[in-house]
């Protein structure tokens, strides 16, 4: 029978546990205290350390302590630490921090079992059950630009890192469909395609031109603007022709938004503004029972404590917004889809609108005054994307890139490469077409990614697809390394998991092992912090240290083969999950 197997959480959380066991043991007397461990700045000085001493220290003394100042403190943690295999010693610095050094022996063994039980038995545990992230969510009729790709890509490598934490996610695509602008579009449908009811979807072609040549319509038509206000009116009163023919609209910038999607093997759910409007009066009256909107100007608003400008949530027309939309969305996440942790993907340029309703939803108890505290909303705010002359990123053209051909042209720039380098002539036309999509697609995702989210980054076909440096194509080139090395061995590596055994006696096996051993907690820290280039950072130096080992430890042929052949597997798995949380299909031949 198969047995359950345990998800141990990080390394962190392991020696979290042992080091509260020992400040419990050792200071009865001091409530609650949460051990604090960190990773050695110094590898010199040990792995880890528990910096908890100096603060108990500050409490302990005055009050007639046996303590004579915060290295006895520290050691009397070391001497009530509980017997366990993990920790080979430990000893103190400074004034009292415990540096620990991990047990070599244990690092092996849990790197073994990983390579047995599967990766996922390193996720990390998060203290939430249902999160809802809102990311993509381009505009209808508009164009899919390049801050929607971006919020595409971190916000799929965000969901991806929760879903590996055993967390539900709700994948929300809130497209912009609805609007008065939808009037406009309606009647311009009207006008340019009388027969657009037999057809499916007319062949309007590009929208955004549709979009374009309506809107100029609308400001120099005066008959037309009043028949396009009407318009709106009668959507907003469900009128089936004109429900009908909005769909149709939607439909049509849906199919282009999939297009994306598909290249970039991104899964969302679409509900979109719309969804939300018939809730909109009813979450607008839970928040005026509450006293929060007042009158202002004709607009119904909700002052906000510390901004000049209030958010208005009816406008003087009567009509709906954005703000109106979000508050009304927020409270169906709440209420309906009990989510714990709602994060938005936007541009940081929206900064102030999600800061106004975070704050109205405070004000209204929707969501707990403490940010600690769950429910919880999270703003994942990103810089923008620069052109090669440091100003907004576009084509040749001034107008703005597609991003469906930009997907494609990283693509086939890349199997360019590959068919330059000879690998038309090994590969089948398949093979080639997969690893250009892998390969193209990835290095667009990962030059993105790798960046803090929160600066501009620059667009660059060259350097992102660059085999050298820190890019996805040299990443993936070193994993297919790995993998080659396992290969050619001959070795049946099932076989080696279980008859075999992890050794590692040199200290760039023992630093690669222990740095693979750190996954847990990157992935736990990029997840809480929500910042997917820890990932990278981390991968990076995964492959770093596989080269320091691979130059100064002999793998095959030596006597240290099974070993170091089971240490390269480890590698190439957790290489293998890093790619996969930040939407990267591995490679295995190059
Ligand atoms: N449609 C918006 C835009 O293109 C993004 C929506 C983000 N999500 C939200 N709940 N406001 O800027």
């Amino acid at each position: 029978m198969e047995t359950e197997k345990e998800i141990v959480g990080s390394q962190k959380q392991q020696l979290a546990k042992l080091f509260e066991e020992s400040l419990r043991a050792a200071f009865p007397d001091v409530s609650d205290v949460q051990s604090l461990i960190a990773i050695c700045n110094d590898a010199k000085h040990g792995d880890y350390q528990c910096n908890n001493a100096m603060s108990l220290w500050n409490k302990l003394k005055g009050k007639g302590t046996q303590f004579k100042g915060p290295q006895p403190v520290g050691k009397a943690i070391i001497e009530n630490l509980p017997a366990s295999e993990m920790i080979e010693k430990c000893s103190i610095a400074g004034p009292g921090f415990v540096n620990i050094e991990l047990a070599r022996q244990w690092i092996a063994n849990s790197l073994q079992k990983m390579l047995i039980d599967g990766i996922e038995t390193w996720a990390p545990k998060l203290p939430v059950k249902r999160t809802v992230v809102d990311f993509s969510s381009p505009n209808i009729a508009k164009e899919m630009h390049v801050g929607h790709l971006r919020s595409t890509i971190i916000g799929d490598t965000l969901a991806r890192m929760l879903e590996f934490s055993n967390v539900e996610v709700l994948r929300r695509n809130h497209v912009g469909d609805w609007g008065t602008q939808f009037g406009m579009l309606i009647e311009f449908l009207f006008d340019q395609f009388p027969n657009w009811e037999a057809d499916s979807t007319p062949a309007i072609g590009d929208l955004e031109g549709f979009y374009k040549a309506s809107k100029q319509r609308f400001d120099s038509d005066a008959d037309f603007k009043e028949r396009a206000q009407k318009a709106v009116v009668s959507l907003q009163g469900g009128e089936e022709k004109y429900r009908k023919a909005w769909a149709q609209i939607c439909e049509i910038s849906r199919k282009e938004f999939q297009k994306v999607y598909e290249r970039l093997g991104v899964h969302l759910e679409e509900k979109g503004e719309s969804f939300y409007n018939p809730y909109i009066p009813k979450a607008l009256e839970l928040l005026n029972e509450k006293g929060l909107i007042e009158e202002s100007e004709g607009a119904r608003v909700i002052f906000i404590e510390g901004k000049k400008i209030p958010l208005i949530v009816v406008k003087r027309d009567g009509g709906f917004n954005y703000a109106s939309t979000d508050l009304t969305a927020l409270w169906y996440r709440l209420n309906e889809e009990k989510a714990d942790w709602m994060i938005y993907v936007t541009d940081v340029g929206q900064r102030e609108h999600f800061e106004m309703f975070f704050s109205a939803a405070k004000r209204a108890g929707w969501l707990p005054s403490n940010e600690k505290d769950y429910p919880k909303v999270s703003h994942v705010g990103f810089g923008l994307v620069l052109g090669e002359d440091g100003k907004r990123f576009r084509t040749r053209s001034t107008e703005v890139v597609k991003l469906v051909d930009l997907l494609d042209e990283a693509k086939s720039r890349c199997k360019l490469a590959l068919v330059e380098r000879g690998k038309a002539k090994e590969w089948t036309a398949e093979e080639l077409e997969q690893t250009a999509e892998a390969v193209g697609y990835g290095a667009v995702k990962y030059a993105d990614l790798k960046n803090n989210r929160s600066t501009n980054y620059t667009f660059n076909f060259d350097q992102m697809l660059s085999d050298k440096g820190n890019t996805a194509v040299y990443l993936l080139y070193a994993h297919a390394r790995i993998c080659s090395i396992i290969r050619k061995s001959g070795r049946d590596i099932q076989d080696l998991k279980k008859s075999g055994a992890i050794d590692l006696a040199h200290p760039d096996e023992r630093m690669l092992g222990l740095h693979l051993l750190q996954f847990a907690e990157i992935v736990e820290e990029a997840c809480t912090n929500l910042l997917p280039n820890l990932v990278c950072e981390y991968l990076y130096n995964i492959s770093e240290d596989f080269t320091r080992f691979y130059t100064n430890c002999q793998v095959v042929g030596s006597a240290e083969e099974t070993s170091r052949l089971l240490l390269c597997e480890a590698t190439a798995v957790v290489m293998r999950k890093c790619f996969h949380l930040l939407g990267i299909t591995p490679v295995y031949k190059i």
